[in-house]
């Protein structure tokens, strides 16, 4: 006998065969009929137990949440909403799920509640469908790279550099914490760590996918980046994925054409690719908006925006203009912004970001050239001394999906920079050297995969995006 997954019964439709299918329990109405999915589908498989003497113990066991096998004939359904459905023949538990004490019932249950049964919650629609975007969304960003001639490249996790300079990384040691060694000005001596020097878990491949770029020429990271900053957020976690193309060459007007680009092409990938779980998501959210009040409700359903993004050019905004509009903005003037704006310089947050896209432009926004101060050591400094060759692409709902930028690719104006910036020249021999040796014109830029999925999907909450998520005061599982 053969066994298919549901998708499969669902879409070859084997009629008339005699099939065997597993998955778990989501309902069992009347004695009779069991809703099965086995995380192929959103949608389930209608299996009618029909037997003459269904054994009493067997019958407690189907409950929801229990693994069976289910052997039977497909036949086309007489009941409405299915296709096809099983006669039931026969019924193997492979395990029962206790319903006094299965957390997940066949009820709504909050995203909240979920997130602390977050081992369970796959086996739900809304985490299942989530999670497979997000496997195609990987798989779609792989494509689009391989297509394109880039190469993946692996930066390392563990490093002795900190490529933002924010300082806001994971240690990684194995120093005794109670007892660590002493150096003669009583602090802790890194030389008698693991790897001999003061080493963390890496925010970002960028500066060791630059060393790449100039050899491979077009590269990409894809892989975990750790970030210790104590943001509370939906939209942060201290372990994400980022993806960080690099490419020789490219300047920054290529670089934002790339990002566009590529952005586009993930978000149509999945259009084509996952429309019956975006149109489960999408009903989700029209449902979740029932309870918001008329003004906080999108102005297009989730397909549409998708849609909608990938059809548009993206407006490009430099810094210096988009501060004009903030600063004249209305809810600058009526001091609706917990940071005003007042001056050029200023570092934007999220609710500026947020005005620009869904407000005034209404659509993603790519920003360039910030001022010098507000923005990392490696990029371009333009000609007019103070601003840089940066680019962060605003998205609705998100804000920041994407940071990047040119990079400073010469030798002594970066020296300057990081000699300014108090940085020990002797950190970042390796990166110098890049200028010394064949340097060149090149960028890239940084994508928040989660932030990505979180768009695609319009799930609220980054930590419904990832499968384990990582924040302050919060790593278990
Ligand atoms: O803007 P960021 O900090 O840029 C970099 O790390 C550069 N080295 C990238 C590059 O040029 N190669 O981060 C890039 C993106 C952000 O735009 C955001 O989408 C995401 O990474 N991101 C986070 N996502 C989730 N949680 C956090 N704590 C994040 N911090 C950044
Ligand atoms: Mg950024």
């Amino acid at each position: 006998m053969k066994s298919y997954s549901v998708k499969e019964l669902l879409s070859k439709q084997p009629v008339g065969d005699t099939v065997e299918v597993n998955g778990w329990v989501k309902t069992f109405r009347s004695n009779r009929f069991v809703a099965l999915n086995d995380g192929s589908t959103i949608n389930n498989l209608q299996c009618v137990v029909d037997f003459e003497n269904l054994d009493d113990a067997l019958l407690k066991q189907i409950t929801t949440g229990a693994a069976l096998k289910i052997s039977g004939t497909l036949v086309e359904s007489q009941g409405r909403g299915q296709s096809v459905e099983i006669l039931a023949s026969k019924i193997f538990v492979h395990g029962a799920a206790d319903p006094e004490t299965y957390p997940i019932q066949p009820k709504k249950h909050s995203l909240e509640f979920l997130r602390e049964k977050a081992h369970l919650r796959v086996r739900t629609n809304t985490f299942s469908a989530v999670m497979r975007v997000r496997s195609a969304m990987a798989f779609a960003i792989h494509s689009y790279f391989q297509q394109n001639g880039f190469y993946y490249m692996h930066a390392p996790i563990i490093t002795g550099s900190d490529a933002e300079g924010a300082g806001e990384m994971f240690r990684v040691s194995v120093l005794d914490a109670k007892n660590p060694p002493l150096d003669e000005k009583g602090e802790v001596d890194y030389g008698q760590d693991f790897f001999g020097k003061e080493t963390n878990l890496t925010v970002s491949g960028q500066l060791e996918a630059e060393t790449y770029a100039m050899g491979l020429g077009k590269v990409y990271t894809f892989g975990p980046t750790f970030r210790a900053e104590n943001s509370n957020t939906s939209r942060h976690l201290a372990e994400f994925w980022m993806i960080e193309p690099e490419m020789a060459f490219y300047d920054l007007d290529a670089n934002m054409d790339l990002a566009e680009d590529f952005i586009k092409w993930i978000l149509k990938y999945v259009l084509d690719h996952c429309s019956e779980d975006l149109e489960f998501l999408e009903k989700r959210l029209l449902d979740e908006e029932k309870s918001k009040p008329q003004n906080e409700r999108s102005d297009m359903a989730l397909i549409e925006k998708l849609k909608f993004v990938v059809d548009n050019n993206f407006k490009r905004v430099s810094y210096t203009e988009a501060i004009d509009i903030l600063k004249n903005s209305k809810p600058n003037k009526k001091k609706k912004f917990q940071f005003p704006i007042d001056e050029w310089g200023a570092d934007l947050q999220s609710e500026h970001e947020r005005f620009l896209v869904e407000k005034h432009f209404k659509c993603p926004v790519i920003l360039f050239d910030y001022p010098a101060n507000i923005k990392a050591f490696y990029m371009r400094l333009n000609e007019d001394g103070k601003t840089v060759r940066a680019m962060d692409v605003l998205f609705p709902g998100i804000g920041e999906i994407v940071g990047g930028s040119q990079r400073e690719e010469r030798l002594e104006v970066l020296q300057q920079k990081i000699s300014e910036l108090g940085i020990d020249e002797k950190e970042l021999w390796w990166y110098l050297d890049l200028r010394r040796f064949g340097t060149a014109v090149h960028s890239g830029f940084g994508l928040g995969f989660e932030r990505m999925v979180q768009f695609a999907t319009g799930m609220g909450n980054i930590r419904d995006v990832i499968p384990y998520p990582r924040s302050p005061q919060n790593a278990e599982f």
